[in-house]
């Protein structure tokens, strides 16, 4: 098993002044409005707890996994829900907080299918964003970082598991033949 850590993208101090600096944005936007934040898991569960705990509107937070069908380990688009939401969304301000917007395929998903549930509205916010990989059209009302086309772990982002509690971002190195 190898304990190398992978080489830094994001500091720990990049990311932590940008999830001040959208806090900020989105509690001035939400000002007076309670904001429902929809977590996907895993990957979003350590930027939601810094943001929601810089936010200074009300907030309520659920979580709901989806997993992607078929044997290829690429986001094929054809999306499961394995654990849904427990709140209604009817009414509320919803904000679906995601760590990586790649293809846009599991979000466009995830927001078509919550866009039934009649909340008031609905917003994006993701902790990085590679528009490089782009398949279908959606974009983030809220976006941390545009990082390049590497695979990234840390900050809630995994390679098969691994490197979600690093505090910073970092990317898996492609092995070469040389
Ligand atoms: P998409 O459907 O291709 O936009 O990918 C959605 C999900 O794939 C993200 O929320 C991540 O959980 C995962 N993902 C995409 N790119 C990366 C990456 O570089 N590192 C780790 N996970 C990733």
């Amino acid at each position: 098993m190898t304990t190398s850590l992978p080489p830094i993208l994001i500091t720990e101090r990049a990311i932590q002044q940008r999830v001040s600096e959208l806090a900020r944005q989105i509690s001035a936007d939400y000002h007076d409005r309670e904001v429902l934040l929809v977590g996907i898991l895993k990957g979003s569960w350590v930027f939601l707890a810094d943001l929601a705990r810089r936010l200074t509107v009300p907030v309520i937070i659920d979580f709901m996994t989806v997993s992607s069908y078929g044997a290829s380990t690429k986001t094929s688009g054809v999306v499961k829900i394995v654990l849904d939401l427990k709140c209604p969304l009817e009414n509320r301000d919803v904000l679906v907080v995601e760590d990586i917007l790649d293809t846009g395929l599991t979000l466009k998903y995830i927001v078509d299918s919550l866009k039934l549930r009649r909340p008031r509205s609905l917003k994006i916010v993701a902790l990085m964003d590679k528009p490089a990989r782009r398949k279908v059209s959606i974009k983030a009302d809220y976006v941390g970082f545009e990082v390049p086309d590497k695979f990234v772990v840390g900050y809630g982002a995994d390679c098969a598991e691994r490197f979600r509690n690093l505090p910073y971002v970092g990317y898996i190195e492609e092995e070469n033949d040389g």
